[in-house]
């Protein structure tokens, strides 16, 4: 299954900035139309509680703005739900979500959450959303994934982006082998996988050599790189580090 691999470019800190002067620039909707035209393959956000960077209003300027699919990243709140089912987002990506964090740190625990994710994921599926859970590469979240009925599931590289920030090699191959392992597996049993969190030029190429991945999930890199060479030329460059990995 070792197809063109999807960059989906996660905007949230566009917002982030943006908000740090509580203004309307830069404008979120603006990274859209570059992601769009510069060949990105889905705009990523997530709508947090807080309301730290991407908020209500910018999800339909979103949606308006591009055909890209969008993939709303959210908790499985009420709250959430009730927004995905209004905005009708091409997929919703479910995560765990602390207030006190400053990034989403683990994955979601879709064992131990079984119960509260059955009515929400149904009810998206039933709108025609596509649903995925933001999971750490381990078999009792994939089976708990695989129980739920999720057709997608988003490996959490944070541990392995972690590892090779430590130059630590020999977990960088371990949580590598992990991911890569659980893809092969989710692939399997008909699962799409799909990973993201943490990468970087220098990160990414290990990760989206793994065949069976359809798709990453990249932000923070992206938009701080585009600070330096814009985030046309940023999009560019991690779209041909994933070509040659393939
Ligand atoms: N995928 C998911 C599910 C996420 O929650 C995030 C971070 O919001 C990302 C991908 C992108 O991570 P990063 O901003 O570190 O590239």
């Amino acid at each position: 299954m070792s197809g063109r691999l999807r960059l989906g470019v996660n905007i949230d800190h566009v917002a982030t900035i943006r908000n740090a002067r509580g203004g309307d620039h830069p404008d979120p909707v603006r990274a859209a139309e570059i992601v769009a035209a510069v060949g990105g393959d889905g705009i990523t956000a997530h709508l947090r509680e807080d309301r730290r960077h991407i908020r209500d209003e910018d999800l339909a300027r979103i949606q308006t703005a591009t055909d890209l699919p969008l993939n709303l990243e959210m908790a499985a709140t009420e709250e959430m739900l009730a927004i995905a089912l209004r905005h009708k987002p091409h997929a919703a990506c479910i995560v765990p979500e602390k207030r006190e964090e400053r990034t989403t740190e683990g994955g979601l625990d879709a064992a131990g959450l079984h119960n509260t994710l059955v009515p929400i994921i149904d009810r998206l599926k039933e709108a025609g959303i596509r649903v995925s859970l933001f999971i750490e590469a381990n078999e009792r979240q994939l089976d708990a994934a695989l129980r739920l009925g999720a057709p997608v599931v988003e490996f959490h590289t944070g541990g392995y982006a972690h590892a090779f920030l430590d130059g630590d090699r020999e977990r960088v191959a371990s949580e590598l082998k992990g991911i890569a392992d659980l893809s092969a597996l989710a692939a399997k049993n008909g699962i799409e996988p799909h990973a993201g969190h943490g990468l970087t030029y220098e990160n990414v190429q290990p990760i989206a050599a793994i065949p069976q991945l359809a798709e990453l999930n990249i932000g923070h890199y992206l938009v701080g790189e585009a600070v330096f060479v814009g985030l046309e030329q940023a999009v560019r460059q991690m779209r041909e580090i994933m070509d040659e990995a393939r």
